[in-house]
């Protein structure tokens, strides 16, 4: 009955099970996974955010596959603020960096073909891939005091059914940045095996040292699709706004925007109030990011305090983003470790759900709540 596409083992996997008879039994969880920003205790300015959804504006249906111009044109501004010039031609709203990965899929992928991820990274690009019938190809990431690609098996691993490499910048939940000799490598790596470059930078705005890093946007020597929404960078994921920005050399990039209108005129799936409020919702930035950072900075400040006084665990480093991973002793699976944990009130991320190349790898969030957060981390330290 059912396409081969979507044979999923839907079974809940042990953790989620364990978290759920946790609960159940009244137990208090200590969630260092926490990443739903509406849930951790940042405030929002709610009546701004209200009233730019009631407007006369939403009352009449004026389509336009590529957004209205007025919300493009607050995404333009807001990489102008950046001091990053993005021209709203170039831009296509979606309703989240999902659905812009799966009209860029689309766009660049017959079925079967391949498109490059980085490994470790974020796990709903398997998902991504099976329903847009796209193979996913693993390239390295290596720790050396710090992230950086493996471009030898990057290159490796490319073959002739390959069509992009993407990149998570900075990624999740290793938390680094593409380097500026990093993308020039992968510039030329990309021109020459005529692969197009994607560009997740969902946590851009988010760098510890906070100077701003540069976005893929500005690269033009490959056709280049970055994406980017709300969701992380305004901390409103409800709201469903994100976007597409098409960059690289003039044909390719002309030939790109006009297949994806098509693409993106299929569905038509952006709604008039949210892109009215587009500029309400990306001026929010401001006041939530301040508030994001500064929890990140305190969490990460508690967590390097409590591993100071001991020995068995210590953290990776981080230049941005919302996650830390920490190195524990791996005398057993990350996922028993992680059971353990759960069953003791600590709920944290094992590595292999992030594809980690080994076990001993934790992921905790960086933007839960500051007691949970002390405590889940007293607690998980305890453990070894
Ligand atoms: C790297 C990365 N990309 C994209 C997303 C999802 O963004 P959106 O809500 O716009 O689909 C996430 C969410 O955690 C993420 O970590």
């Amino acid at each position: 009955m059912f396409a081969a596409r979507t044979q999923w083992n839907l079974a809940s996997n042990r953790l989620a099970k364990l978290l759920e008879e946790v609960r159940a039994r009244g137990g208090e969880v200590l969630d260092l996974t926490a990443s739903n920003p509406t849930e951790c205790g940042f405030q929002y300015d709610g009546a701004s955010i209200l009233k730019a959804l009631i407007t006369p504006a939403v009352l009449k249906y004026h389509p336009d596959a590529r957004g209205l111009r007025p919300a493009r044109q607050a995404v333009k501004d807001y990489y102008e603020q950046r001091g990053e010039q993005v021209a709203v031609e170039n831009l296509i709203l979606t309703t989240s960096t999902s659905e812009a990965y799966s009209f860029v899929f689309r766009l660049l992928c017959n079925p079967g073909d391949e498109v490059l991820v980085p490994t470790p990274s974020y796990p709903l690009f398997d998902f991504l891939a099976d329903i847009q019938d796209v193979k996913l190809l693993r390239y390295p990431l290596i720790y050396d005091h710090g992230w950086q690609i493996d471009f030898h098996a990057l290159e490796s691993a490319i073959t002739p059914r390959t069509r992009a490499v993407i990149v998570v910048h900075p990624n999740n939940p290793t938390g680094h940045f593409t380097k500026t000799e990093e993308r020039s490598k992968l510039n030329q790596l990309c021109a020459a095996h005529d692969l197009a470059i994607i560009a997740d930078e969902v946590f851009l705005d988010f760098p510890l040292n906070g100077k701003p890093c540069i976005s893929f946007t500005q690269n033009h020597s490959v056709l280049s699709f970055t994406m980017s929404g709300i969701s992380k960078i305004s901390g409103l994921p409800q709201m469903k706004l994100a976007w597409l920005a098409v960059n690289g050399p003039d044909t390719q990039k002309t030939e790109a925007l006009a297949r994806l209108e098509v693409v993106a005129d299929t569905f038509l799936s952006m709604n008039a109030a949210i892109q009215a409020a587009a500029p309400t919702f990306l001026a929010q930035r401001h006041g939530f990011q301040q508030q994001l950072m500064a929890r990140v900075r305190n969490n990460l400040a508690e967590l390097d305090k409590q591993l100071s006084e001991q020995k068995s665990c210590t953290r990776l480093e981080i230049e941005g983003g919302w996650y830390a991973v920490v190195r524990v002793p791996a005398m057993r699976s990350d996922e028993e470790l992680a059971l353990e944990l759960l069953d003791e009130g600590v709920y944290v991320h094992p590595g292999h759900f992030y594809d980690f190349p080994g076990d001993g790898y934790l992921v905790v969030s960086l933007i839960s709540k500051e007691r949970a957060f002390s405590e889940g981390i007293e607690k998980l330290l305890a453990h070894f």
